[in-house]
């Protein structure tokens, strides 16, 4: 029996033409029996997310998938909220053969696993509890360059929080089920406050480095409800996306990883690291851990 290897990726942005070809250019040999995680942030543009699912496809036997909140944009008046978007991504998804529920890996191998989706939203801080925010010397607290406050559009009269509430509970028949074998969770949004920050951060050093002094990305970063039903679930590791950071910290066991393609530019000037050899080696059914 073949080995089976886990790669982690997200943020693909593939709206960006580098990033396309960034895609395409990935081999169509090395990953024929292998498993890629996407933890969003493809594509708002439907069509285009269809296209790199078909791409990845090609080159990996598996795709699963969570969107993250460029999935759930909405920028044209098909849909009149973004649950209902979401429903469709579920679609495109299900139609393109993209796993979005928990399945077990590797049956038979010597370090099977369980691969496990989680849904879930940001908490901002004025919104309740849960949020992951740190307060941010001079901030823009209404967030007018967060495109989210344009594109996203919820049916209840709540806010982000009532979101967060409606994607969690969709993880609770997930939470339920037993799993026999180590699991890899994952997610688009942070679980935890530290995933923010580098190991050794240095604040004065950040300030210098700021590019965007204004913008605090901890109001809109994740939130700890996501953090609790990891522990429930007794992840081994946990993938995550959403802040253009790639990072691997281990946290009171949990190995937390990310591995982002980002914008071009993040590439370009330093800010995302690691990408050039393709998407992250996380697991191998016959070694175990591999991310080390
Ligand atoms: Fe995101």
């Amino acid at each position: 029996m073949t080995a089976v290897r886990i790669f982690a990726l997200s943020d693909l942005h593939v709206d960006n033409l580098p990033n396309r070809k960034w895609v395409e250019q990935l081999s169509r040999q090395d990953y024929r029996e292998d498993l890629l995680i996407i933890a969003g942030d493809v594509s708002d543009d439907l069509t285009m997310l269809e296209r790199i699912f078909r791409q990845l496809r090609e080159r990996f036997a598996r795709l699963a998938f969570v969107p993250g909140n460029h999935e759930l944009w909405i920028r044209q008046n098909r849909f009149t909220h973004s649950l209902e978007k979401w429903e469709r991504v579920q679609e495109v998804c299900q139609q393109n053969g993209v796993l979005v529920k928990p399945f077990k890996i590797g049956e038979g191998d010597s370090h099977p696993v369980w691969v496990v989706p989680l849904f879930s939203w940001y908490i901002r801080p004025e919104e309740g509890e849960g949020s992951l925010f740190l307060p941010k010397p001079g901030e823009d607290q209404s967030l007018r360059m967060w495109a989210d406050n344009y594109y996203i559009r919820w049916p209840f009269a709540g806010n982000g929080a009532e979101a967060a509430r409606y994607f969690l509970r969709m993880n609770e028949t997930t939470l339920k089920q037993s799993y026999d074998a180590p699991v890899i969770s994952f997610s688009h949004f942070l679980p935890r406050q530290e995933l923010m920050f580098p190991p050794n951060f240095d604040p004065t050093e950040a300030r210098k480095r700021d590019r965007y002094p204004s913008f605090n990305f901890s109001r809109v970063a994740g939130c700890i409800q996501l953090e609790r039903q990891i522990r429930l679930l007794g992840s081994l590791v946990h993938i995550y996306g959403h802040q253009h950071r790639n990072r691997h910290r281990l946290l009171e066991g949990v190995h937390y990883l990310s591995h982002c393609l980002g914008y071009p530019a993040e590439r370009e000037n330093g800010q995302i690291e690691g990408i050039e050899q393709g998407p992250r080696l996380v697991w191998d059914t016959s070694r175990g851990f591999a991310a080390l």
